[in-house]
Protein backbone atom coordinates (compact mmCIF):
# COMPACT_ATOMS: atom_id res chain seq x y z
CA UNK A 1 0.00 0.00 0.00
CA UNK A 2 1.44 3.60 -0.78
CA UNK A 3 0.11 6.27 1.43
CA UNK A 4 2.42 8.42 -0.64
CA UNK A 5 2.97 10.15 3.47
CA UNK A 6 5.81 13.10 3.07
CA UNK A 7 8.72 11.86 4.68
CA UNK A 8 10.66 13.36 7.17
CA UNK A 9 11.84 17.13 5.59
CA UNK A 10 15.86 16.79 5.40
CA UNK A 11 17.99 19.51 6.59
CA UNK A 12 20.12 21.36 3.72
CA UNK A 13 23.15 21.34 4.02
CA UNK A 14 25.79 24.14 3.61
CA UNK A 15 28.10 24.45 1.04
CA UNK A 16 31.79 25.83 2.06
CA UNK A 17 31.97 29.53 0.92
CA UNK A 18 30.83 32.88 2.28
CA UNK A 19 28.43 33.41 5.38
CA UNK A 20 26.84 36.74 6.52
CA UNK A 21 26.95 37.00 10.35
CA UNK A 22 23.47 38.24 10.15
CA UNK A 23 24.39 40.27 13.41
CA UNK A 24 25.90 43.99 14.95
CA UNK A 25 26.62 43.01 18.16
CA UNK A 26 30.54 42.31 17.99
CA UNK A 27 30.54 40.18 20.97
CA UNK A 28 28.21 38.17 19.25
CA UNK A 29 29.70 38.31 15.68
CA UNK A 30 33.30 37.29 17.68
CA UNK A 31 31.51 34.21 18.87
CA UNK A 32 30.36 33.09 16.10
CA UNK A 33 33.44 33.36 13.71
CA UNK A 34 35.46 31.63 16.63
CA UNK A 35 33.12 28.72 16.36
CA UNK A 36 32.73 29.27 12.63
CA UNK A 37 36.33 28.13 11.93
CA UNK A 38 36.48 24.60 11.79
CA UNK A 39 33.98 24.27 8.74
CA UNK A 40 35.83 26.34 5.86
CA UNK A 41 33.16 29.01 6.16
CA UNK A 42 34.42 32.24 5.09
CA UNK A 43 32.35 34.41 7.67
CA UNK A 44 31.07 38.35 6.55
CA UNK A 45 29.45 40.26 8.85
CA UNK A 46 26.41 42.51 8.03
CA UNK A 47 28.18 45.72 9.15
CA UNK A 48 31.22 44.86 6.59
CA UNK A 49 28.48 44.20 4.31
CA UNK A 50 26.68 47.48 5.52
CA UNK A 51 23.48 46.16 5.83
CA UNK A 52 21.08 47.88 7.86
CA UNK A 53 20.25 45.78 11.06
CA UNK A 54 16.21 44.98 10.70
CA UNK A 55 13.93 46.09 13.77
CA UNK A 56 12.89 43.24 15.73
CA UNK A 57 9.26 42.82 15.85
CA UNK A 58 8.69 39.51 16.56
CA UNK A 59 7.98 37.68 20.16
CA UNK A 60 9.87 34.57 20.06
CA UNK A 61 13.94 34.08 19.76
CA UNK A 62 12.63 31.80 16.50
CA UNK A 63 10.53 34.94 15.36
CA UNK A 64 13.28 37.64 15.48
CA UNK A 65 16.14 35.04 14.44
CA UNK A 66 14.18 34.08 11.38
CA UNK A 67 13.04 37.73 10.57
CA UNK A 68 17.45 38.30 10.73
CA UNK A 69 18.58 35.94 8.37
CA UNK A 70 16.26 36.07 6.19
CA UNK A 71 16.88 39.96 5.70
CA UNK A 72 20.56 39.66 5.31
CA UNK A 73 20.09 36.68 2.99
CA UNK A 74 17.56 38.88 0.64
CA UNK A 75 19.65 41.85 1.00
CA UNK A 76 23.29 40.13 0.03
CA UNK A 77 22.03 37.23 -1.78
CA UNK A 78 24.17 35.08 0.23
CA UNK A 79 23.53 32.14 2.88
CA UNK A 80 23.11 34.04 6.54
CA UNK A 81 23.24 33.15 10.17
CA UNK A 82 21.42 34.97 12.73
CA UNK A 83 21.37 34.46 16.59
CA UNK A 84 18.58 35.55 18.68
CA UNK A 85 19.64 34.74 22.73
CA UNK A 86 18.59 36.48 25.86
CA UNK A 87 18.55 35.65 29.42
CA UNK A 88 15.25 34.12 30.95
CA UNK A 89 15.11 34.62 34.89
CA UNK A 90 13.26 32.14 36.46
CA UNK A 91 11.88 34.19 39.26
CA UNK A 92 10.64 37.02 37.02
CA UNK A 93 8.88 34.89 34.86
CA UNK A 94 11.15 34.50 32.14
CA UNK A 95 11.94 38.26 31.57
CA UNK A 96 13.58 39.90 29.97
CA UNK A 97 13.72 37.15 27.91
CA UNK A 98 13.29 38.02 23.90
CA UNK A 99 13.39 41.38 25.48
CA UNK A 100 17.06 41.10 26.61
CA UNK A 101 18.26 43.94 24.80
CA UNK A 102 15.85 46.34 25.24
CA UNK A 103 16.31 46.63 28.98
CA UNK A 104 19.91 48.02 28.15
CA UNK A 105 18.28 51.09 25.68
CA UNK A 106 19.03 54.25 27.23
CA UNK A 107 17.23 57.31 26.40
CA UNK A 108 19.66 58.51 23.87
CA UNK A 109 19.39 54.81 22.00
CA UNK A 110 22.80 53.30 23.19
CA UNK A 111 22.77 50.41 24.98
CA UNK A 112 24.19 50.44 28.72
CA UNK A 113 24.41 46.39 29.92
CA UNK A 114 25.55 47.49 33.75
CA UNK A 115 21.53 49.77 33.20
CA UNK A 116 20.56 46.53 32.03
CA UNK A 117 22.06 43.87 34.69
CA UNK A 118 21.18 46.44 37.29
CA UNK A 119 17.53 46.49 36.64
CA UNK A 120 17.25 42.37 36.56
CA UNK A 121 19.08 43.05 40.08
CA UNK A 122 16.57 45.24 41.01
CA UNK A 123 13.43 43.77 39.84
CA UNK A 124 14.92 40.41 41.85
CA UNK A 125 15.41 42.47 45.36
CA UNK A 126 12.08 43.99 45.03
CA UNK A 127 10.77 40.34 45.33
CA UNK A 128 9.95 39.08 48.95
CA UNK A 129 11.01 36.88 50.33
CA UNK A 130 14.03 36.64 48.72
CA UNK A 131 13.16 34.47 45.42
CA UNK A 132 15.21 31.88 43.59
CA UNK A 133 18.40 33.34 41.37
CA UNK A 134 17.68 30.65 38.24
CA UNK A 135 18.45 31.63 34.92
CA UNK A 136 19.05 30.42 31.92
CA UNK A 137 20.08 31.99 28.34
CA UNK A 138 18.42 30.80 24.99
CA UNK A 139 20.12 31.02 21.51
CA UNK A 140 18.06 30.38 18.73
CA UNK A 141 20.27 30.34 15.57
CA UNK A 142 18.30 30.68 12.03
CA UNK A 143 20.16 29.93 8.79
CA UNK A 144 18.56 31.28 5.46
CA UNK A 145 19.22 30.97 2.16
CA UNK A 146 18.48 33.43 -0.51
CA UNK A 147 15.61 31.56 -1.88
CA UNK A 148 13.53 31.77 1.37
CA UNK A 149 14.56 28.23 2.64
CA UNK A 150 15.59 28.57 6.63
CA UNK A 151 16.90 26.07 9.14
CA UNK A 152 16.45 26.72 12.71
CA UNK A 153 18.63 25.09 16.16
CA UNK A 154 18.04 26.18 19.65
CA UNK A 155 20.63 26.20 22.28
CA UNK A 156 20.21 26.78 26.67
CA UNK A 157 22.63 27.29 29.21
CA UNK A 158 21.69 26.96 32.78
CA UNK A 159 22.90 28.76 35.67
CA UNK A 160 22.38 31.56 38.43
CA UNK A 161 22.81 34.99 38.70
CA UNK A 162 24.94 36.21 40.96
CA UNK A 163 25.85 40.48 42.29
CA UNK A 164 28.02 42.00 41.81
CA UNK A 165 29.02 41.49 38.32
CA UNK A 166 32.73 39.75 38.09
CA UNK A 167 35.19 39.96 35.42
CA UNK A 168 36.17 41.23 32.23
CA UNK A 169 35.63 39.02 29.25
CA UNK A 170 32.71 38.71 26.86
CA UNK A 171 29.41 40.97 26.61
CA UNK A 172 26.38 41.89 27.60
CA UNK A 173 25.09 39.91 30.74
CA UNK A 174 28.08 37.64 30.86
CA UNK A 175 29.64 39.43 34.29
CA UNK A 176 26.40 38.35 36.37
CA UNK A 177 25.31 34.73 35.01
CA UNK A 178 27.01 31.73 36.74
CA UNK A 179 27.15 28.57 34.74
CA UNK A 180 25.30 25.41 36.11
CA UNK A 181 29.07 23.50 37.49
CA UNK A 182 31.15 26.56 37.96
CA UNK A 183 31.69 29.40 40.43
CA UNK A 184 32.77 31.59 37.68
CA UNK A 185 30.81 34.29 35.53
CA UNK A 186 30.53 33.90 32.22
CA UNK A 187 32.64 37.15 31.95
CA UNK A 188 35.94 35.44 34.42
CA UNK A 189 36.12 32.39 31.58
CA UNK A 190 38.41 31.87 29.10
CA UNK A 191 36.60 32.31 25.89
CA UNK A 192 37.50 28.39 24.84
CA UNK A 193 35.33 28.01 28.54
CA UNK A 194 32.46 29.40 27.30
CA UNK A 195 32.76 27.82 23.88
CA UNK A 196 32.52 24.44 25.48
CA UNK A 197 29.49 25.00 27.60
CA UNK A 198 27.33 28.29 26.47
CA UNK A 199 24.01 28.54 24.86
CA UNK A 200 25.12 29.75 21.91
CA UNK A 201 27.64 27.08 21.55
CA UNK A 202 24.80 24.46 22.10
CA UNK A 203 23.11 25.67 19.56
CA UNK A 204 25.93 25.81 16.99
CA UNK A 205 26.52 21.85 18.14
CA UNK A 206 23.11 20.98 16.47
CA UNK A 207 23.90 22.90 13.25
CA UNK A 208 27.05 21.63 12.52
CA UNK A 209 25.60 18.28 13.47
CA UNK A 210 23.04 18.91 10.40
CA UNK A 211 24.21 21.15 8.16
CA UNK A 212 28.35 20.10 7.56
P1 LIG B 1 19.36 40.10 20.54
O1 LIG B 1 19.53 38.64 20.30
O2 LIG B 1 20.06 40.93 19.54
O3 LIG B 1 17.93 40.49 20.77
O4 LIG B 1 20.13 40.45 21.89
C1 LIG B 1 20.17 39.56 22.94
C2 LIG B 1 20.95 40.14 24.08
O5 LIG B 1 21.09 39.06 25.04
C3 LIG B 1 22.37 40.51 23.74
O6 LIG B 1 22.49 41.82 23.31
C4 LIG B 1 23.09 40.28 25.08
O7 LIG B 1 23.01 41.35 25.92
C5 LIG B 1 22.31 39.15 25.70
N1 LIG B 1 23.08 37.94 25.46
C6 LIG B 1 22.90 36.99 24.51
N2 LIG B 1 23.87 36.07 24.57
C7 LIG B 1 24.68 36.46 25.57
C8 LIG B 1 25.89 35.93 26.09
O8 LIG B 1 26.45 34.92 25.63
N3 LIG B 1 26.40 36.59 27.13
C9 LIG B 1 25.85 37.72 27.66
N4 LIG B 1 24.77 38.28 27.19
C10 LIG B 1 24.17 37.65 26.15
Amino acid sequence: MNLDLPGPQAVRKLAPGRLVIASHNEGKVREIRTLLTPYGIEPVSAKELDLPEPVETGTTFFANAELKARSAADLSGLPALADDSGLCVEALGGDPGVFTANWAETADGSRDWNLAMCKVEDALTAITPAPSRDAHFVCVLALAWPDGHVEWFEGRADGTLTWPPRGAVGFGYDPVFVPEGDTRTYAELDPAEKHAISHRADAFRQLVAAVF
